[in-house]
Parts: C-alpha cells; structure tokens; sequence
C-alpha cells in the first residue's frame, strides 16, 4: 500500500449514511490505497491525501498536513463552506447520474401531485366522496425552476416532455432547448410572474439564504386552473422562511407546499408543518445518496486526479457552490 489513503468522515443519520457501509465501499473500490474511517487512534495524519466526508465537524480536516482533494459525499457543500478552518484544497462535490434520477423522480412526483388535485382526492377518498374537479392538461401549467444545475436541467427536461411550460433561473445566464431561461437577480421578478408551481433546487450560499419569503412568494403568478401557487423545495432548508411559508400557506399566497428540507433537521415534533393540510412533506430523501455509485465516483476521480488529470464538480469557493 504506498498510494496516498483516504480518510472518510462520515457523521449521517440515516441507513444510508452508515460509516461501516461506506468504509466497505471504499476499501472495495480503492484498490492498493489504505482506507481509513476515522475517529481511529492507529492512523497517522501524515499519510491522508484525500478525505471522504459527510457533515465533518467543522475543524475536523484541519489537521491532515499533507490532503490534497476533499470529495464531499452529496451535491450540496453549504456545511463544508461554514468551516472557516476548511484546508485550502480542491473541494469536489457530486454530481452522479444516479443522484440526478433520484431528484428528477421527486420533483416530478410532487408536481403533478398537485398538477393532479392529489391532497384534495386523497381528502375525498378519506371521506368516501365522489366529487370529481375538472382536470386540466399538463400544458395549463408553469413550472419555474429556481436552479438549473445538474438536479435543475434534468427536471426541468422531463417536466418539459411531459407536456408542463417550464422554465429555470440560474445566477448566469444559460441555455436550453424548449426551457425559458431567466438569470440573475434582474430577471427574477419576471420569472416569478408566470411561475405557477415553483420548484427550488438551489444551493444555500450567503446570496440564497431565505430567499423563499412571502416577498417572492406574492410574486407568483396566480392565473392558472391551480389558482393560488405551489411551493416544491428540495434545496435546504436554509433557503426557506420557515414562517413566512406557514403565513402564506395560511392566507392563501401560497396554495400548498412540497418541503423536503428545513431549517431545523429532524423536523421537530411541535412544527406545525406536520400536521398542516396542505404540506406534503419528506424527511430530507428527495434524492438519497449511495454510497455504491458515489464511491465509484470518487475513486475514478482519484484515479484521474494521479494520473495528471482534471477534477471534475470542483466547488468555486468565492460562489459557494
Ligand atoms: N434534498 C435532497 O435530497 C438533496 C439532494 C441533493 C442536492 N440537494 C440540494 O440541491 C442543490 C443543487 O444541486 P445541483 O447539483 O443542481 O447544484 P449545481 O449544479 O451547482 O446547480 C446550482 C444552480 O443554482 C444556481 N444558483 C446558485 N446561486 C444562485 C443565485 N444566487 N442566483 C440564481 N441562481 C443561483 C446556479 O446558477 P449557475 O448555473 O449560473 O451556476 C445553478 O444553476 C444542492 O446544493 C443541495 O443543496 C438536495
């Protein structure tokens, strides 16, 4: 074993984020190179060239003298950026096929949940009531995608094929076949004007923090056979006003609400998202990560990265994302 090791820091909650599971992967794709899962006394800092991490805490990667690649283990980097002691070295985050399905699927699922009147059949069918509402085609609907990233474009191209108007904002401006494009903070009010579900899949900088207020919210269109707006955000929770969606859920601004993410995770027993009638909520697994393809990423990344290759997903840390 003379390849550089790799130290993996894992603090997860769920199945998916056991450390033992990710140790397995490791050691099975890295090949000749020395996998350490720490906390673990025996492991000397010296020897770590790269490091694995989930939610380290902040600090924790300061003391490898020798790292030269931080991967993060999911798409978003917002916790890593909070860490003022974060070694100055390429940070890489994922950005994997399998990751992207998993969005596009729950974005896709909580669209036409309430494209489709979802909560007020599931309603009816509690109560053995047969009161069929009008339908109407895809094509009455305005998706806007705050995000039109790697989870962003997918989406929005599968939303498109089944028949929505769909359309994305991005910080810089972009391109793509049959989605309107918006950017930067000059096109957001037009972009919010003739969104009828929105859809936020950005990442949480300093620049996106609570940018999901009832400001933005009262901006939506509202002309749509769905009357009042949709909130879908599977972002972080760090994007959202907490106070203002419940406000605005309440008052009519906002219509409903799909919420994967909030500012306080596990959602707390007393949040009155819970038990509110127009909130579909999931407990942040709008798109698990697996520990199977992002191993493999990771250690093709390596691989290339010795070989004299680039990194690919490098974050920009000026941006934040
Ligand atoms: N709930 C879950 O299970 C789950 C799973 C995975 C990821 N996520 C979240 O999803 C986020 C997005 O992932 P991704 O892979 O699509 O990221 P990405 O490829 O980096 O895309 C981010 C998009 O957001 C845009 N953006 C960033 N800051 C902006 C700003 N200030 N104004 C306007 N647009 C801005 C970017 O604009 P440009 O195109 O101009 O750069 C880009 O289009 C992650 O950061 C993570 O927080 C959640």
């Amino acid at each position: 074993m003379n390849k550089g090791a790799l130290a993996l820091l894992v603090h997860g909650g769920s199945e998916n984020w056991s450390p033992e599971r990710w140790k397995g992967r490791f050691d099975h794709v890295c090949e000749g190179r020395r996998v350490w899962l720490l906390p673990d006394a025996a492991f000397d800092p010296a020897e770590i060239h790269y490091a694995a991490v989930w939610k380290p805490t902040p600090g924790e990667l300061a003391g490898f003298p020798n790292l030269r690649v931080i991967f993060n283990l999911g798409a978003g980097v917002d916790a890593l950026m909070a860490d003022s002691t974060l070694p100055k070295v390429p940070l890489v985050r994922v950005a994997v096929g399998d990751l992207t399905g998993r969005m596009t699927e729950y974005v896709v699922l909580h669209v036409l949940m309430h494209h489709r009147q979802e909560l007020y059949l599931r309603a009816c069918q509690r109560e053995k009531c047969w009161e069929p509402r009008s339908q109407w085609p895809a094509s009455a609907i305005s998706v806007g995608i705050m995000g039109l990233g790697t989870l962003g474009s997918d989406a929005a191209e599968v939303l498109r094929r089944i028949g929505f108007r769909v359309s994305g904002w991005s910080r810089s401006p972009r391109q793509t076949e049959g989605i309107e494009c918006f950017h930067g903070n000059a096109q957001l009010d037009a972009f919010l004007e003739q969104t009828n579900i929105l859809v936020c899949l950005l990442p949480l900088t300093p620049d996106t923090r609570h940018i999901l207020n009832r400001k933005l919210f009262a901006k939506l269109n509202r002309n749509s056979p769905m009357g009042a707006p949709v909130l879908i955000n599977a972002g972080r929770g760090g994007l959202q006003d907490e106070t203002d969606i419940l406000g605005c859920l309440d008052d009519g601004t906002l219509g409903a609400a799909s919420l994967d993410v909030f500012a306080t995770e596990p959602l707390p027993a007393d949040s009155p998202f819970w038990m509110h009638r127009n909130v579909v909520l999931t407990p942040h697994n709008a798109a698990d990560t697996d520990p199977h393809e992002i191993s493999k990423y990771v250690a093709r990344q390596i691989e290339r990265f010795e070989a004299g290759g680039p990194l690919e997903n490098v974050v920009d840390p000026a941006r934040g994302y």
